[in-house]
């Protein structure tokens, strides 16, 4: 069974958890590809109603070519869903996310929702986060003593360099991003909170006590991990 056909039975998946009426939040990556081709289908044949945020230029294109209406954190500050993929994902629900660099945006959607779901293939579900380097977006002016600070904190930053681009990825926020390795993260809420509070630094890919439910695919199956706590009263 290849990753690939697991990322697609989440995407399914999640597309028939969306309800009528919905304003959702949609994430990027491959994975939120195949749930925004779902979700695209039942609207067409279904006539299900939604209204979705993209996080990315890359979902923001995918809805529209899917048919799904689009809307803005603006019109709507708390979202009812916000459906996304990860990097890596442990039992207690800890994230890395970024790994195709919409990681600020997809913090935003995964804070100002009322249920985040995460998708992932089971390749992902580790014991303990930290094998996949923590991306970092760090304004451009910031870079070199942000990546000094980093170096302090115990990490190995790497600036993620464009493809078919000479130089950095550019986000599309217009930033750049520090890919960081850490021998072990052994606080990862600790860690997050100490490189948010870098000036220039605009958002650290540690999704940390955000998902409240994984779907994995595992063969032809998908395996639910939930974590039971209280969400953060969104309107206080
Ligand atoms: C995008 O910046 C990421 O956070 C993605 O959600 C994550 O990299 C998962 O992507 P794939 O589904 O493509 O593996």
């Amino acid at each position: 069974m290849s990753f690939e056909r697991e990322k697609e039975l989440v995407g399914r998946r999640a597309a028939q958890l969306v309800e009528d009426g919905q304003v959702i939040g949609v994430g990027s990556g491959t994975t939120v590809s195949y749930f925004i081709k779902y979700l695209g289908q039942r609207c067409r044949n279904e006539g299900l109603k939604i209204l979705a945020v993209p996080s990315s230029y890359q979902s923001y294109f995918e809805l529209i070519k899917s048919g799904v209406t689009l809307t803005t954190l603006d019109e709507y500050n708390i979202l009812d869903l916000t459906i996304d993929g990860a990097d890596e994902a442990d039992e207690d629900l800890n994230l890395i996310k970024g790994g195709g660099g919409a990681l600020t945006q997809e913090k935003i959607i995964a804070t100002y929702t009322k249920n985040l779901i995460i998708l992932i293939d089971s390749s992902k579900l580790v014991k303990k986060i930290g094998g996949f380097p923590v991306p970092v977006e760090v304004l451009p002016k910031a870079f070199s003593p942000v990546y000094k600070k980093i170096e302090l904190l115990g990490g190995k930053p790497e600036v993620r360099m464009a493809k078919r681009k000479l130089g950095p990825v550019i986000t599309d926020n217009g930033n750049f991003i520090l890919d960081c390795k850490f021998e072990e993260l052994n606080d990862p809420e600790t860690l997050n909170m100490k490189i948010k509070m870098l000036p220039g630094v605009v958002e650290t890919g540690l999704f940390i006590g955000l998902a409240d439910k994984i779907l994995v695919g595992k063969g032809e199956t998908v395996i639910e991990k939930i974590k039971q706590r209280a969400r953060p009263d969104l309107n206080r």
